[in-house]
Order: C-alpha cells, then structure tokens, then sequence
C-alpha cells in the first residue's frame, strides 16, 4: 500500500553539494567531524570511512586527517574501535560506561574509546581518497602510514573475529554489524538475557529521534547487557569470544572483510608493500569470500549469517543476504539471479517505493516497518556501498541507476540518517555526515 508522500524540494547539484559542504562544516568540532551533531556526537568507525571519501572532494588534507585521527585511535592489538569519543559528552553509552582504557591496557587512554568494531570498510576508503587526491604528499603519508594500520586491523580481525579459520568472520554484538537491530539478530538477541546486575542507565538517544525509529528498551537492555558481560572479561578479545552470550557469523561483514582485504591487497602491491602481506590480504579474501558463497541458500536466494551459540544457520531475509554481490565468487547463474533479485520487486524494483534503491527489509516481508532504523528504511551508505562493488564488478548501468535514485532521494539536502522507502521522509539524525558525503561522492561520479 502506498503512503502518500509529501512534496519534497529538490535542489540543484551545486547547492546540494554546498548543502553537504555546509553539513559537514556544521559536524566539525575541531578535532575530528562528528557522526552527526545531536545523536552521535562523536567519530563511529564506518562513519568516519565514508565521511573521509566524500570529504576528499572538498579538501584531501582534511580526507586524510579524519582517516588519520580514526587510526590514531586503534588499539595496540590492531583493533579498529567502533567509536573514538571526543571530549564533548552527549551520548550514552559514553567512555565511562565503556570503560575500555580503564580495564585493557591495548586501548589507548586517549582518546577514549569503545570496546568493539565496525565492519571493516576502511580500506575502500583509503582506495578513493588514493585515487580522488593522487599526487597529494597527505595521501601518500596516508598510504605509507596508514596501509600497515589497516592490515594490522585486518589481522586483527583474522586472529579475533575468526579464530578457528573457518573464512566467516563473528560478531559479538549487533552494533559490530553495523545494523545494530536488524531483524537478522531477533533470534540470537533473544537468548541474550541482561542480568539483574544491569546498572541503571537512561538512553540519550530519545530525547533527540523519535522512538519510533529507534531500537526499543528491551533491545537497549541486551546491547548494554553484552558490554556488561565484556567488561567482566576486561575486553580481552579472545574470551569476549568465548563468554559472549551474543556470537554471530556475519555475513555481510565477511564480504566487506574479503571485499576490503583484497583493495587493500592491491593498494599494498602498488605502493611497494612486503609482497608476503599483500598475498596474506588475498588469501584471506579468498578465504572469507568462499565462506560467504558457503552461506548462500538456493531456497531463499540469499547468502545467511550464522548462530553460533544455537549452532544453526539464520535465514532472515534483509538487505544483508545480498553480501556476496560486494565481494564475488557465486557461480555465474547464482549471480545473475542475485543481481536480478535485488533489483526486482521484492527489493529496488518494488513498485511502492519512493526511489528505486534496496531498503534494508523487503517491503513484501512481514517484518517490514518502513521508519524502524534496521527494519526496512532505506539506507543511503549501505546503497553506496553496494553501488561501488557494482561498479567494479563491470555493472555500471546498474551502478549509475542507482546513484540516480540515490540522489533523488536525498535531493533535498535534509542528509537523513536513514530514510522511509515509501516516502522518502528523512529518518532518524538530520545533517548525518556520512549522508552528506556518500552525495558528494555520487555527485561528483555524475
Ligand atoms: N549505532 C549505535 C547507536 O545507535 C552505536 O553504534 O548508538
């Protein structure tokens, strides 16, 4: 059924790109650009790779800055934290009920850090900022410094997030996917019980998006719950992994790891990296891709993630089934057909939507709730993403409909964290970075 949308202005490329120009100045804090300037005031770690892509069309130094002040923030192990806090407050949980610095001692004291990941898309960023600021002495500095960063957090993610080999990389909380409360979590979140030793805390998010498109409290309390848990083991990454009551093999995440280890990979042989690494990287690409084709599923058309603690495969449907179209290696026929799904009327193609680009939940699912955050909006970075391996996969007629579209939608330069599929109303955070500046990277591939 069809809601009925409001108009919405549609600005011009000039002042849409000054649009996001503007939102990201507004962002700046001075030591690094906030994810966006109410609800995440502080730098997320996937936020910041698609922040710094956009911002190198802008100003490249400032690109490599964002990238740099990320890096600075890994921990000794090569963990890339999921969330570097600046000195301002403004978000639970903060660095207080984290605890990081204070319980291991590979967290830096400062800044201040969370105890997780983000998927790892870092690489890809260095790719573009390589490529938009070739010749940039900033760029060069950031792939001599930056590339041997990026493959400690790989092998971090390798020895930590994969310890048995098996290719498909774990998460031990749903915020390390990203999608924090996709419906892809339902089951393993529901044997995630917070103890009657949960401290008492008060979300921050409310009082700055509406509930609706947030995560609901019963939610809230398994996400702290699992912090709880991984502060009684001191964020000691191999025991997080043991005592997690949360362990899912992600498989959009391992198609981003084997996605990003092989541009890493090349961006290592071109720039004169020991050759050893630069094959490690692809091996293992290689690795994590044959395991995102071993969750592929003929009865859905879908790749699956992994249950871990229940042992059993997860077979809900969302915009993450779609993982081995980022990083290859279905048969030919399998491919086709994904290709062909994701942009028919279950998905892009649906005849209701606003603008003709993947939400995260099919509109036909059941579970669909078009304003609910993971639950079916469509998000603009998650397009970009898939809009960038169509490229280099060779489908650029798919890639550049989908920019189209993309554009369409966030036209009005309201730069929504998220939006609603039907309408195309903005969700969630307004002026939201990483919005503003996957628009500026589609405005100029126009
Ligand atoms: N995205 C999370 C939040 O909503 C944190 O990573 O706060």
């Amino acid at each position: 059924m069809r809601t009925a949308a409001a108009p919405r202005p549609r600005l011009g490329s000039v002042q849409l790109a000054a649009c996001a120009a503007w939102t990201l100045g507004g962002n700046d804090n001075g030591s690094m650009i906030t994810a966006a300037p109410r609800l995440y005031p502080h730098m997320w770690s996937w936020d910041t790779a698609f922040i710094s892509i956009g911002l190198a069309h802008l100003n490249v130094d400032r690109a490599v800055r964002e990238l740099e002040t990320l890096l600075a923030a890994q921990w000794r192990n090569g963990m890339l934290p999921h969330i570097v806090f600046s000195e301002g407050g403004g978000y639970f949980p903060g660095p207080e009920r984290w605890g990081a610095a204070e319980l291991n001692s590979d967290a830096p004291d400062a800044p201040r850090t969370s105890g997780i990941c983000q998927p790892p898309v870092h690489a890809i960023a260095l790719r573009r900022i390589v490529d938009i600021g070739a010749g940039a002495a900033s760029t060069a500095r950031l792939l001599a410094e930056g590339w041997p960063k990026l493959y400690r957090w790989h092998e971090w993610l390798v020895r930590h997030r994969d310890p048995h080999g098996t290719g498909m990389l774990g998460i031990v909380h749903g915020w390390e996917s990203g999608m924090d409360n996709s419906p892809r979590w339902d089951d393993p979140y529901s044997a995630v019980v917070p103890g009657q030793d949960l401290p008492p805390y008060v979300r921050l998010d409310r009082r700055v998006a509406s509930a609706a498109e947030r995560p609901s409290d019963l939610e809230y309390d398994r996400y702290l719950w699992l912090i709880e848990e991984m502060r009684k083991v001191r964020y000691d990454a191999a025991q997080v992994v043991r005592t997690s009551s949360f362990l899912v093999g992600d498989v959009f995440v391992t198609a981003v790891f084997a996605l990003a280890s092989e541009v890493l990979a090349t961006l290592g042989k071109e720039s004169g990296q020991p050759a050893w690494q630069v094959r490690q990287l692809r091996g293992w690409a290689h690795r994590s891709r044959r395991a995102v084709v071993a969750a592929y599923s003929p009865q859905t058309g879908l790749a699956r993630d992994y249950d871990r603690r229940a042992n059993r495969w997860l077979t809900t449907r969302t915009i993450a089934g779609f993982a081995p179209l980022l990083c290859g290696g279905l048969d030919a026929e399998d491919e086709a057909a994904m290709l062909a799904r994701i942009l028919g009327p279950d998905w892009a193609g649906h005849p209701d939507l606003f603008a003709a680009i993947p939400p995260s939940v099919s509109p036909n699912d059941p579970g669909f709730r078009p304003r609910e955050y993971w639950r079916g909006p469509v998000w603009p970075v998650i397009a970009w993403l898939f809009g960038w391996a169509f490229e280099q996969r060779g489908w650029t007629d798919e890639a550049s409909r989908l920019r189209a579209e993309c554009l369409r939608l966030t036209g009005d330069g309201a730069f929504g964290e998220y939006y609603h599929p039907l309408t195309g109303e903005p969700l969630g955070s307004r002026h939201q970075s990483w919005t503003a500046t996957v628009v500026l990277d589609w405005l100029h591939s126009s």
